[in-house]
């Protein structure tokens, strides 16, 4: 892996005029006509590791950033496998590990974008056992607080099926998107994952296909949010 220096930012790779682009915007009016008004909170999961959270995370609130005047943050849940502090090339720590231990406050982890209204919460310094900090974490307050000095939320995570974070964050978000990896994600694997939120009374918005062929063109599933996808056959969840 090259070095932070000589990363380059995802921010200077989107492109406005991508398909990609188009279909997030399409994503984020969707979300929008489901928000009361108020701040709101969305998390990114999936069900298996590297389908594309971080990337969707991060363009989504590009995305966000773009169109809107919006106070838009990025915050890295995935305490795991971090990623945003690479793709925003910026550092990891401070950040979230710090403040669910008390040590930072919200608006101090926030640091600035490239992107005038976007800011970005890495995931902080690495914590020995993840599960213990999250279980312990008051994520009520955190997101209660994101949302107080923030207009939209992005929260990218780990998946659902190895661990229970994102079960434990999505309950107090506004809702959940999947992202689904063409080509990747099994069906009934993407099944049991939609199951186990369900389960937890977690709102999902909706399913995102993210399709590495194509560099990343998204699809909502339709079943889920009101555009056509591409391949249904592949991902019935019934
Ligand atoms: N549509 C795409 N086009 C090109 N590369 C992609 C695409 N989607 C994902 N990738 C690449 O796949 C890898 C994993 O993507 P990403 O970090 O977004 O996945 P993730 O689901 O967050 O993974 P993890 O579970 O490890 O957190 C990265 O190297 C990313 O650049
Ligand atoms: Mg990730």
């Amino acid at each position: 892996m090259s070095s932070r220096k000589t990363f380059q930012s995802i921010a200077s790779l989107y492109d406005r005029e991508s398909s990609y682009a188009t279909e997030l915007r399409r994503i984020y009016s969707n979300l929008k006509s489901k928000n009361d008004g108020d701040s709101q909170s969305v998390l990114i999961t999936s069900a298996m590791i590297g389908e594309g959270k971080s990337l969707t995370s991060s363009y989504l609130a590009i995305t966000v950033a773009n169109l809107t005047q919006l106070k838009v943050v990025l915050v890295d849940f995935d305490l795991r496998r971090p990623k945003i502090h690479e793709y925003f090339n910026v550092g990891s720590r401070p950040g979230v590990t710090d403040i669910i231990k008390g040590e930072l406050k919200v608006k101090s982890a926030a640091r600035k974008s490239s992107i005038p209204n976007l800011q970005i919460i890495s995931s902080g310094a690495a914590a020995k056992v993840v599960g213990e900090l999250i279980d312990q974490a008051d994520l009520s307050t955190i997101i209660q607080e994101l949302k107080f000095y923030f207009d939209f939320v992005v929260i990218d995570s780990p998946p659902v099926i190895p661990v229970s974070d994102p079960l434990l964050i999505g309950d107090h978000v506004d809702g959940v998107i999947m992202v689904v990896r063409a080509g990747s994600t099994q069906k009934e694997v993407f099944k049991r994952a939609i199951n186990v939120l369900k389960n937890a009374s977690i709102n999902v918005y909706g399913a995102v296909v993210n399709d590495y062929e194509d560099v990343l063109p998204y699809y909502f599933k339709d079943r889920y949010y009101g555009y056509h996808y591409s391949s249904p056959q592949d991902l019935k969840t019934s």
